[in-house]
Formats: structure tokens, sequence, C-alpha cells
């Protein structure tokens, strides 16, 4: 090697490489000028549709096995929540010993009605992590939410989170539900949903015991803020946090793109500062990629993996405290995380996502959000940085050649050397039951199991100087390890 070509090498050892995206992380969490978002325990959880929930817990192999390969990570079961459409038509049957009672016309369809009886409540209870259980307003019938409520009670002594009263009421007019006969405004829905609050919270006698809000339209209309607005001291204490759903859609390319997720999340700013300022955590109760089960070219798709790590990061960051993707009909599911035969692939960046965040206290993102690269860090207990996630959100759809970006970390006080976990896959389309397997730090989940497979392999990288400097390829992420 030439001296000249030695002393450039030590130039490039010493900035950042050309072209590199350079974030500098904090040598401590608040510091910097970025904003730090306290961290729930278990941020990323699941929502399960009402009617399905039973089939899910009791006879879908992977389901245990996926939740605890998330509390190996973190210490905690994830938190889940049951509900949904069929929340709203279901009625507490206490006199059946099933689960569920209805019937279909093929298995790909959800009920159009359904009893349940108090073993579902049973049921719930044997989980290991919090639940919210989501019961019917829809149909009027508050002394039948009452007695599911005081089941629930009862037999969730141990992980009963919340309960929702009713699902999206927005559409309920349109579904013919009978409270909604009436005029049906956000107004008269938020006077309904304050009445039942007290209702059922001093039937019960709990207080920081409802979900609320649980609308799908996006706010200011439907929301936390609106409702808030219309709420008495008497309202309030019984309310434990509030919710809402969300399903951005759109085109693969569009969904995994980092600035539209920065900008769908956003949507929700004035809704988590006003739940914030009344002291409730605020949350996405029920979300995934595209409605109404999700879409086949866009919702079992590596795109939609990085997605789903993206944007449960970014609503962590802004302070929503949950976030639960929806898991629909079984069989008939096309963003389901994982099912009876196949994995999909969202399910790997949701656990990519959870990796960061483990036994983490506080969360920030690096980015400015208008870029297809977005950095996030997560720091200790001790307000140390912990881990930081890289992700390149460029589209690569398999064809033409995959660009790649380097991201240097400036500002690292730790070791000498840095190990990190690749997320990848063959392209954006990529799903697993078409063989397009991704893979994170080289292991990959089994079908039908969920059980961990492959060997753990970490890429390590050399800190020059505070800097260290890695390779993201289009569509792909990286998690760093600075401890
Ligand atoms: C479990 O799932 C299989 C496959 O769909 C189905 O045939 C069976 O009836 C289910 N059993 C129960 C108890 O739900
Ligand atoms: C609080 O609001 C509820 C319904 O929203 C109402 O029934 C109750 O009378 C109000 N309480 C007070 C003290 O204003
Ligand atoms: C989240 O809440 C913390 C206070 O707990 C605040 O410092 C931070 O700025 C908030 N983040 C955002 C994005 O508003
Ligand atoms: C992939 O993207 C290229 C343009 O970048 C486009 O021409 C091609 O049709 C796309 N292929 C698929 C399978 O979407
Ligand atoms: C999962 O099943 C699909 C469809 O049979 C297969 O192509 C894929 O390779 C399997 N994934 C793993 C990790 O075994």
């Amino acid at each position: 090697m030439t001296k000249s070509a030695a002393s450039l090498i030590a130039v490039l050892l010493a900035s950042p490489a050309a072209g590199a995206v350079t974030f500098t992380v904090p040598s401590k969490a608040g510091i910097g000028g970025y904003a730090y978002a306290p961290l729930d325990p278990a941020p990323i959880g699941i929502s399960f549709e009402f009617f399905a929930f039973p089939s899910y817990f009791t006879n879908v192999t992977g389901t245990n096995q996926c939740l605890a390969n998330w509390k190996a990570l973190t210490g905690v079961w994830p938190p889940i929540r049951i509900g949904g459409t069929t929340q709203d038509r279901a009625q507490y049957d206490a006199a059946t010993s099933a689960y569920v009672v209805y019937s279909v016309a093929s298995a790909a369809d959800a009920p159009a009605s359904l009893t349940f009886g108090s073993k579902f409540m049973t049921l719930a209870s044997t989980y290991g992590g919090s639940v919210v259980l989501g019961l019917n307003r829809g149909k009027n019938n508050i002394d039948n939410t009452i007695a599911a409520a005081k089941v629930a009670v009862a037999e969730m002594s141990d992980n009963l989170l919340a309960i929702e009263l009713g699902n999206e009421p927005e559409y309920w007019k349109s579904d013919g539900q009978p409270i909604a006969s009436g005029t049906w405004t956000p107004a008269t829905d938020a006077a309904s949903q304050n009445n039942w609050d007290i209702s059922v919270g001093s039937a019960i006698g709990k207080t920081s015991i409802i979900q609320a809000g649980n609308s799908n339209s996006a706010p200011p209309t439907w929301g936390a803020q609106e409702l808030i607005a219309t709420e008495n001291a008497t309202v309030k204490q019984y309310i434990a946090t509030y919710a809402h759903h969300n399903y951005p859609g759109g085109t693969i390319q569009s969904l995994m793109t980092h600035a539209t997720t920065v900008t769908n999340i956003h949507v929700f700013d004035a809704d988590i500062a006003a739940a914030l300022a009344v002291g409730k955590p605020y949350v996405f109760g029920e979300t995934n990629s595209v409605s109404g089960g999700g879409a086949a070219g866009v919702s079992p798709t590596f795109g939609a993996a990085l997605w789903t790590m993206d944007y449960s990061l970014r609503a962590t960051y802004s302070n929503m405290s949950r976030t639960y993707f929806h898991h629909g009909t079984v069989g008939n599911c096309q963003y389901c995380f994982w099912g009876r035969y196949s994995m999909g692939a969202p399910y790997y960046g949701a656990t990519a996502a959870i990796a960061l965040m483990a036994g983490a206290k506080y969360l920030t993102a690096l980015d400015s959000g208008i870029t297809n690269y977005a950095a996030y860090a997560a720091f200790d207990s001790a307000g140390a940085p912990l881990r930081v996630l890289l992700y390149n959100s460029d589209y690569f759809n398999g064809s033409g050649t995959r660009s790649s970006q380097s991201f240097t970390l400036t500002g690292l006080t730790a070791s000498s050397n840095v190990k990190a976990k690749r997320l990848t896959a063959a392209s954006a389309l990529s799903r697993v039951d078409q063989g397009g397997n991704p893979s994170f730090g080289g292991q990959y989940f089994n079908n039908g199991t969920c059980t961990i497979g492959g060997t753990e392999t970490y890429e390590a990288a050399a800190v020059s100087g505070g800097q260290v400097t890695f390779t993201v390829k289009a569509t792909e992420a990286l998690l760093v390890y600075l401890q």
C-alpha cells in the first residue's frame, strides 16, 4: 500500500464515510435536543378479533411460542387486547359452557352474531400478560355488558388491564347497531361512552378500568381530544387509557417509506397530548397495515415487516404507550404475524423493534423524519445508550440493482467494538408462505410452531474516534448493540 493510500484510509476512518447518513448518539437520555419517550415494559402487543380469540389460544400452535419469544427478550409477556367488530356482535350467555357459540357459512367468515360464556374470560385469565377486553355497546344492552364485565373482573383479577365499551362506534349507524338508531355523531357517541363508563365502572366497583375512544376514523373528528372535552371528573375517574385504531394502507412502497409513517403518526399528536394532559396513557388499541384483514400484495410482505418495525417505534417515540397489532379470522388474515401453518413476515419486524426496546427505559428518534433513513436509540434505566436501530426504507422489489446506504454513528463512548443484528430478506415483496423467509441476526421462525431456527449471528464493527459506520441495503434494517 502506498503512503498516500494509507493516509487516505486513515482520513476515511476518521471521518464519516462518503455519502453516509450521520447520526449523533446522545451519551445520556435527556440531552442533545431530542424528544425522549418513557417506555412501557412491553410497548408492542397483539389484538385478537373477539370471536377468534379462543381459537388463537386453544387451536393455533404458534400463538404461545410467538408471544413467549418476545417475553424472552423483554422479561414480560406482551400485552394483548381482545376485541374488534365482533365484540359488538357478541352477547354474554351465562348458561353456555362454550368459549364462543356461532355459525358461519365458510371458515373464512367472521360471524354476524355470537354468544360467549364465562369460560371466555377464564381462558383470558390464563394469559401471563395484561389483557384489554372489548365488550359490546352497539347492541345497547347494558345489563348484558355489565354481567360480562362482572365475570371479567372476577375471573381476570391478575391480568385485566381495561375494558372497552364498543369498537369503532363511527360505523354503527351504517352497521344498523341499535344504539345508533337515532342521531349518531361524535357528540352523541361521546355522551353514550361517558354514561356507559360511569354505569359499568360503578357496577363493577372499579375506577381506571375503561379503555375509551376506540375509533378508527382519524382525529380530530373522532378521537381522544374530542372525547376528553366532553368528560367531567366523574367520567374521567373510570378511564384507564384512551385508544385509537389505525390502518394506513397504500401500496407497499408508500407504506414502508419512513417519511410516510412519520406523517401518518403525526395525525395522532394532538390526541396523545390530550390524553397525557389528563394523566392517561394513549395506545393504538387495534392497528395493522391495511383494513379488512390486510391486502395480499402488501400485508404479508417483508416491506410490511419493515413498516411494522418503523411504525411501532415511531408510535412509541411519539408517546403512545402500546401498539396492539390486530389478528383476525384464523386462515383468512393477510396481515397476521402467524397462523396455523405459516409465519407472517411482519412478525420479524415487530421482533426487531422489541429487541431494540427490550429492557430499555427511554426511546428517541435521531432522524428528522423527512428522509428514507431512520435511526432510533434506546437507553437503559441509568440513561446510557443501549442500542440503535438503523432503517434504510429505500424501496427494493427484487428487480434491478439493490442500492445500499452507509450510516455513521458518532458520539459513541462505549466499547471499541460494537455488534449488530441484520433484519433482511430478498426484497420488499418477500413472503414467508412463498419461500421468501426473512432473517434477523441470521435466525428465522419456524412455520406452525414459531420456534426459532438458525444460528444467532452478529456482525462486528470497530469504533474509531467515537464513530462507527455500517452499510444497510435498500429495504433492510440493522440493530446495533452498544452495550
Ligand atoms: C381447530 O382447527 C381446525 C382446523 O381449522 C378445525 O378443523 C377444528 O375444528 C378446530 N378445533 C376447534 C376446537 O376449534
Ligand atoms: C358528569 O357527566 C355525567 C355524564 O357525562 C353526568 O351524568 C353527571 O351528572 C356529571 N356529573 C357532574 C358532577 O356534573
Ligand atoms: C414524550 O413525553 C416526554 C415527557 O414524558 C416529552 O419530554 C417528549 O417531548 C414527548 N415526545 C414527543 C415526541 O412529544
Ligand atoms: C419493481 O420496480 C420496478 C421499478 O423500480 C418496476 O419496473 C417493476 O415493475 C417492479 N416489479 C414488481 C414485481 O413490482
Ligand atoms: C414456511 O413455509 C413456506 C411454504 O411452505 C416455505 O416456503 C418456507 O420456506 C417456510 N419457512 C421456513 C422458515 O421453514
